[in-house]
């Protein structure tokens, strides 16, 4: 239920570094949702910002001689330009310096402390100061002392009861399944809830970089904790008129289950706060962070959850994840300077589905420019646009022959239902695909009817003013549908068809609507150039930066630096790791605990007990007989009490079904795997 408002969020970026295709992307994700939501009459709200008390901005600041806030003074107007670069087109900047973030954080987390969530404890451990995070045991590196942005901390720290809320949470993401889209990373989200949640640790002693806590000010809050806020005061949520509403332990104005809260249920606010936000976007590194801790830290204050978050992939370059060592981060500038800023949002929002990872070259993206862009939308329009100059005196003729062009007409009006709900439902690519069948559909039919012939056969007159006059409608249509992605493109042709405004003024109101005969065009201007030339300059580019990927490859060090950073291992780390066919001779249920089955097996030298978390899979009885891969070094670990010396090899797909992993054909327990 609609009630006029949209609020959606960017991740707030750690401003260490300028603005990339990646965060660009994001960035243009939500300014498309924005943009469609005002065109359906909404009042849209977007925040973005900067995450500023991280580790890796107080060290960069040091070694540069300046003051984190310095240091974040002179990066944040990089951004700001290139969104500006982008056609961002209105929103709020937070950053997590400032004191209106500061004062709600501190109240926020006091809520939080005072009903009891958080406790003190201690935290030693592998901190990463780029990714803000005490690395899990199993993450640590060989040699971590010698990674760069690795250090050994042990702090007092106080922590937040995250498992507490389990039970709340896995409601929260079973009740609305599509809380988190794509599917795949629900499933992932809705697993670590059934793995079990640990108290997460809120505060650092370390540092002095950060927001002190209210109750204890030697600690600082951990940085994700409170940036996670920037969502609530980006929003206008009032937080001392909400406090006033608590009463006892729920605030009075909150529903249950919290979730179903709406923004209109929240009297003590005012007419502009946007919370529950609409839509947060971000990319797979970080749903943890927005579907677990965030909706914990708002149910144990009482406030309600985000309505939809969605989760999308990477772009890489050529293959290869970018990164800054490796000289291959692809600049927005570069990319526009090549093709224009609507080609760019045309290219990222096309080219993937928003779930999925996508590979960005400029060779690419120049190829989706002529094909796309120039050849058939700006075909379409610029053929169009000049033959009623040349046969109709440059006005919309009458529609005297409707039939004649109704396929088209039908297509439109189909065109128009379904990108609608392509784009609410967040569809961007499908809704561009849509788009662009109508667009190939008017290049289609202007092949069919041949409306140039209407200079030698005066008698086609009147069926090729219907033939005209179907195409200028659907052209109209698509510069309205076509606008969120590709704003400034869609307003060049609007005002070629001589149309009052701009479409950022168009609502959805307008589609109903048509041009009407006698209306007078405007002249066409190329609004794609052709960029023939620039062919050779963007396979360059990629050369270059391929080049870049292989020189920075070859040197050893370089490449287990990079080979630990993006978690790929070598040959001889796959070999450390002893997998063995084991054969299952006996299997039952473990007490009091619902996922595991203790099983007795036999590796072909010895048996073995495991524990496994698989008993809401697998039945006992039907596992004697079986032959798994058994990870045969593995330290023996204790769980529940008992101990088990390995572990199996199983998969999970995308709905949560669980499948152990069997050898093909049948071969001897102790069988070695590799
Ligand atoms: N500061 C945290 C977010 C805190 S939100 C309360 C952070 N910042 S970040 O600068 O590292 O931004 C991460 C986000 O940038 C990703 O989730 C994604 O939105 C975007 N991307 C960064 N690299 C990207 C790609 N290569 N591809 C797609 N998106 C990319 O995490």
């Amino acid at each position: 239920m609609s009630d006029g408002k949209f609020y959606v969020t960017t991740p707030i970026y750690y401003v260490n570094f300028k603005p990339h295709i990646g965060t660009s992307y994001t960035t243009i994700l939500t300014d498309v949702a924005c943009r469609f939501r005002r065109f359906l009459g909404e009042d849209a709200v977007l925040v973005t910002g900067s995450d500023e008390h991280s580790q890796n901005i107080a060290d960069l600041a040091e070694q540069a001689g300046k003051t984190p806030k310095q240091y974040c003074d002179e990066i944040i107007p990089k951004f700001l330009d290139c969104w500006k670069l982008l056609d961002i087109q209105d929103y709020r900047f937070e950053r997590t310096s400032d004191s209106k973030h500061h004062r709600l954080v501190q109240k926020f987390w006091q809520r939080i402390f005072d009903r009891g969530d958080v406790y003190r404890g201690e935290y030693s451990g592998w901190y990463h100061t780029s990714d803000n995070r005490y690395l899990d045991p199993d993450e640590v590196p060989e040699n971590p002392e010698s990674h760069p942005r690795l250090k050994y901390l042990t702090e007092e720290s106080y922590y937040f009861k995250l498992s507490a809320h389990a039970e709340w949470l896995k409601e929260l993401h079973t009740q609305n399944p599509e809380l988190v889209i794509p599917d795949i990373r629900r499933n992932e989200m809705l697993a670590r809830i059934e793995g079990g949640l640990q108290d997460i640790c809120i505060s650092r002693t370390s540092t002095d970089w950060g927001i002190p806590l209210p109750w204890d000010d030697k600690h600082v809050f951990y940085v994700w904790v409170e940036a996670l806020l920037t969502y609530l005061t980006g929003s206008g949520f009032d937080i001392d008129a909400f406090l006033k509403t608590i009463d006892g332990d729920r605030s009075s104005e909150v529903k249950e289950p919290l979730w179903t809260t709406e923004r209109s249920d929240l009297i003590s606010q005012p007419e502009d706060n946007f919370w529950p936000a609409d839509l947060h976007v971000m990319a797979k590194d970080i749903p943890w962070f927005h579907a677990i801790i965030w909706p914990a830290m708002l149910h144990s204050f009482g406030a309600p959850p985000p309505k939809k978050l969605l989760v999308h992939g990477y772009w890489q370059f050529d293959g290869e994840k970018m990164s800054k060592s490796l000289g291959n981060v692809v600049d927005p500038y570069d990319a526009a300077e090549l093709v224009g800023v609507d080609a760019v949002r045309y290219f990222l929002l096309r080219e993937v589905s928003a779930g999925r990872d996508g590979n960005f070259n400029y060779e690419a993206l120049v190829s989706r420019y002529k094909s796309d862009l120039a050849n058939d939308l700006g075909n379409l329009v610029h053929r169009t646009v000049s033959m009623l100059h040349q046969t109709f005196e440059g006005q919309v003729p009458p529609n005297e022959q409707p039939d004649v062009a109704s396929e088209l007409e039908k297509t439109r009006l189909e065109t128009i239902e379904r990108v609608l709900e392509d784009f609410r439902c967040l569809r961007y690519s499908e809704g561009l695909q849509a788009i662009w069948g109508l667009v190939r559909l008017g290049n289609q039919t202007i092949e069919q009817f041949k409306p140039w012939e209407v200079k030698k056969k005066p008698e086609r007159r009147s069926e090729v003013g219907s033939v005209f006059y179907g195409l200028l409608q659907s052209i109209r249509t698509i510069c309205l549908l076509a606008y969120p992605v590709i704003p400034g493109a869609a307003n060049r042709f609007w005002k070629t068809l001589g149309l009052a405004g701009t479409l950022e003024e168009q609502r959805d109101s307008a589609l109903r609507e048509e041009i009407p005969t006698g209306h007078a065009l405007n002249k066409s201007e190329p609004v794609f150039e052709r960029i023939d030339d620039k062919l050779e300059a963007a396979k360059k580019q990629d050369q270059t930066k391929g080049q870049k990927v292989s020189e920075e490859k070859k040197g050893d060090s370089a490449q287990a630096t990079e080979a630990s950073n993006e978690g790929l291992i070598t040959i001889d780390d796959f070999t450390k790791i002893e997998l063995r066919i084991a054969e299952v001779l006996a299997a039952e249920k473990v007490e009091n605990a619902d996922r595991l089955l203790k099983l007795r097996i036999h590796d072909g030298e010895r048996e073995r007990q495991i524990v496994a978390g698989i008993a809401q899979h697998y039945a006992p009885e039907d596992l004697p007989g079986k032959k798994l891969v058994l990870v045969a070094n593995l330290k023996p670990a204790k769980l529940r009490g008992l101990v088990s010396e390995g572990m199996l090899l199983a998969g999970t797909d995308a709905d949560g079904r669980l499948s152990l992993v069997t050898p093909e054909r049948d071969i001897s327990p102790g069988a070695r795997v590799k």
